[in-house]
């Protein structure tokens, strides 16, 4: 354990309630949550807006040379990571669908991966991190001390984003919703660089027919086991 870290790493794909669980667990561990997520889709927001294309490897560079990103904890305890990139809040820009289909397009850049594992080992450093993502417990903290994958059945994620989208007042279609969680999770986890998968050290949790108070009790169970 003395050359662990004392993080949390939480990978899973999209909508499977990383962020909730994440939340709730940071909370109860008095730990900081970070949400690597909410960087990649900052990169997105940076393409959409200059107009870049999210394939574009060039031209997502130059973003990332002028790309200052400050995580805030959130302004209420179940809303999302305040995200300010150049000093411009950003948050409510980043939770659509397509910011989210663009996210999983830059993230397969190489010149992404790098900078945004670089500035997630650096808010990792002083321990105490709940992180979540697709890659933290295997490529950005493989010495964190837990880890844990969630999964749970496209059709389940599809109804519970929706559920949440719609709490955010935007009109959507579960369909397409399942269609797009589907590409998803295909791109994130065929991809050559960082796929999506468990780390071998990580306990994996199906949360389709478990509330999110569930699942943390369940992490907290580990945790508290193995400290
Ligand atoms: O978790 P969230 O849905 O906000 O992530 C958006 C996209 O960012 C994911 O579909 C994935 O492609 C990418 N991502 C990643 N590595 C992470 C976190 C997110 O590749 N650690």
């Amino acid at each position: 354990m003395s050359d662990k870290l004392q993080i949390v790493t939480i990978d899973g794909p999209s909508g499977v309630g990383k962020s909730t669980v994440s939340r709730l667990l940071a909370q109860r561990l008095g730990y900081t949550y970070l949400d690597t997520g909410a960087m990649y889709r900052a990169v997105a927001y940076a393409c959409k807006k200059t107009g870049i294309d999210p394939g574009d490897e060039k031209g997502v560079a130059s973003i990332l040379e002028n790309f200052n990103i400050d995580l805030q904890p959130p302004a209420q305890p179940d809303a999302d990571v305040r995200v300010y990139l150049n000093s411009e809040e950003i948050t409510r820009f980043l939770r659509t669908p397509e910011i989210g289909m663009m996210a999983s397009k830059v993230s397969t850049l190489p010149v992404v991966r790098k900078k945004l594992t670089y500035l997630q080992r650096q808010i990792g450093q002083q321990g105490k991190i709940v992180a979540e993502g697709r890659d933290t417990g295997t490529v950005v903290f493989p010495n964190a001390s837990w880890k844990f994958y969630l999964d749970a059945s496209p059709e389940e994620r599809a109804r519970r984003r929706t559920e949440q989208l719609e709490q955010k007042g935007m009109k959507v279609n579960q369909a397409s919703i399942l269609q797009q969680i589907i590409k998803r999770d295909r791109d994130d986890s065929t991809r050559s660089l960082a796929p999506l998968k468990p780390a071998d050290d990580a306990v994996i949790i199906d949360s389709s027919r478990m509330s999110a108070e569930d699942v943390v009790k369940v992490m907290l169970s580990h945790i508290t086991l193995s400290k």
